[in-house]
C-alpha cells in the first residue's frame, strides 16, 4: 500500500479543532448573506488572500472576525456538519471539538444557542456516519478569570455533553495559572482538563498546565524540547500532546514542515498526535496534515500507525472503543 492510500484508511481521531476555526469561506459568505451580516470582504478570493498569517495573533483577529456572522442555531449546526462530513471523507471516526463560548455570548448569542446547534450535528453526524465525538468548552484566555467563571456557569446545564474545559486564544502574557481556580472548579463539577500550551509560549506554560490546571493532554506543546526535564517527564507520564502540524507552519511556529521536531518528539518516545486545529484557515484536514507531515519529514508507515494509534489512546473514549479501533490499526 502506498503511503497516500494507508493515510486514508488508518482509523483517526481528531483531538484538537476548533469548530469556529473549520469555517470555510464558501459557507462563511452563505451564513452571512441569510442573515444579512456585513463582512469586510467582497469575495472568496479576498478572504483567502487575507489568510497570509505572521503569528498566532494576526491569525486570531481574523478568525474572530469570521465567527462574527454566526448567530442561529442552525448556523452552528451547518458549520460543525460540514466538518464532520469533511470527518467521514478523511476517516476521521472519532473527534474531540473545542468550541469557544465568549466569542458568542460576548456579542449577545445565547450559550445554548451554540451548544445546541453544534450538539445537534455531533449527534446526526454520529447516526449518519458512525462518528463519535465529545465536545470541549474552552475559555479565552485574553479575557478576565471572572469571564471565564461566568462561561462556567453558563455551562453547568449542558455538563453531561461536555467532556473537558480547555484553553486557548493569545497565549504569551496569559499564563495558565491566571485561570487556576476556574480550573479548580471546573474539575469538581465533573470535566476533565486540558490547555493550549507552549504553542508559543515558553516550556513554563506547559509546566504551569500540568502541574495546576491538572491536563489530561497539551494542546500543541511543540516548545517541549526546549527544556529537557519537561521531555523527561512528558514522556515518562505518557502526556499526549495534540500537534498540529499545518497550523504551525501557517502561524509562522515553524519555517517549513521539515524544520517540525514532530518526528523527534516520536523517536524520543512522547505521545504525539497529528490534528488540523483551524482547518479552514491552515490549509488542510486531518489526511493533508498527515500527508505533508510524512512527506516532509519522511515519516515510516510504522509510525503513521503509532500516530493514529496514540490518538486513540489519548482520546476520552471508552477502554473497548479504543481497542476496537487499534486492532484496525495494526491490522493495516
Ligand atoms: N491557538 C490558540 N488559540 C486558538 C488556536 C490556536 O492554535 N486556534 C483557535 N484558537
Ligand atoms: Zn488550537
Amino acid at each position: 500500500m502506498n503511503q497516500m492510500n494507508l493515510i486514508k484508511k488508518l482509523p483517526k481521531a481528531e483531538l484538537h479543532l476548533h469548530i469556529e476555526g473549520t469555517f470555510e469561506p464558501e459557507l462563511m459568505f452563505e451564513i452571512a448573506s441569510r442573515n444579512n451580516v456585513a463582512i469586510r470582504f467582497k469575495s472568496i478570493e479576498e478572504i483567502k488572500e487575507a489568510y497570509n498569517f505572521h503569528n498566532l495573533q494576526s491569525f486570531l483577529d481574523i478568525y474572530y472576525e469570521g465567527a462574527k456572522v454566526l448567530i442561529h442555531e442552525r448556523d452552528f449546526y451547518d458549520l460543525t456538519m460540514a466538518y464532520l462530513k469533511r470527518c467521514h471523507e478523511d476517516h476521521v471516526v472519532h473527534t474531540e471539538i473545542f468550541f469557544d463560548p465568549q466569542t458568542h455570548t460576548e456579542r449577545g448569542i445565547r450559550f445554548e444557542t451554540v451548544f445546541k446547534g453544534i450538539h445537534g450535528a455531533l449527534n446526526d453526524a454520529q447516526k449518519k456516519w458512525g462518528i463519535t465525538s465529545h465536545m470541549i468548552m474552552c475559555f479565552l484566555r485574553h479575557l478576565s478569570e471572572e469571564e471565564a467563571f461566568k462561561t462556567l456557569e453558563q455551562s453547568l446545564p449542558f455538563k453531561k455533553d461536555i467532556i473537558a474545559v480547555g484553553l486557548d486564544s493569545s497565549e504569551v502574557g496569559h499564563p495558565p495559572r491566571k485561570f487556576q481556580r476556574v480550573f479548580e472548579a471546573a474539575m469538581k463539577e465533573g470535566y476533565l482538563t486540558v490547555a493550549h500550551a507552549g504553542e508559543e509560549g515558553e516550556p513554563a506554560y506547559i509546566w504551569e498546565a500540568l502541574d495546576l490546571l491538572k491536563v489530561k493532554r497539551i494542546d500543541h506543546g511543540v516548545r517541549s524540547l526546549e527544556d529537557e526535564k519537561l521531555t523527561e517527564r512528558l514522556i515518562l507520564e505518557k502526556m499526549p500532546l495534540t500537534v498540529c502540524p499545518l497550523s504551525n507552519l501557517k502561524l509562522c511556529v515553524v519555517k517549513k514542515l521539515a524544520d517540525h521536531n514532530l518526528k523527534k518528539m516520536l523517536e524520543l518516545g512522547v505521545k504525539v498526535t497529528i490534528n488540523s486545529d483551524d482547518p479552514a484557515y491552515f490549509g488542510g484536514y486531518m489526511n493533508e496534515n498527515f500527508i505533508q507531515t510524512a512527506e516532509a519529514l519522511k515519516l515510516s508507515d510504522q509510525e503513521l500507525k503509532i500516530i493514529a494509534q496514540n490518538s486513540f489512546e489519548a482520546s476520552f473514549i471508552s477502554d473497548e472503543l479504543k481497542q476496537k479501533w487499534i486492532k484496525e490499526i495494526k491490522a493495516l
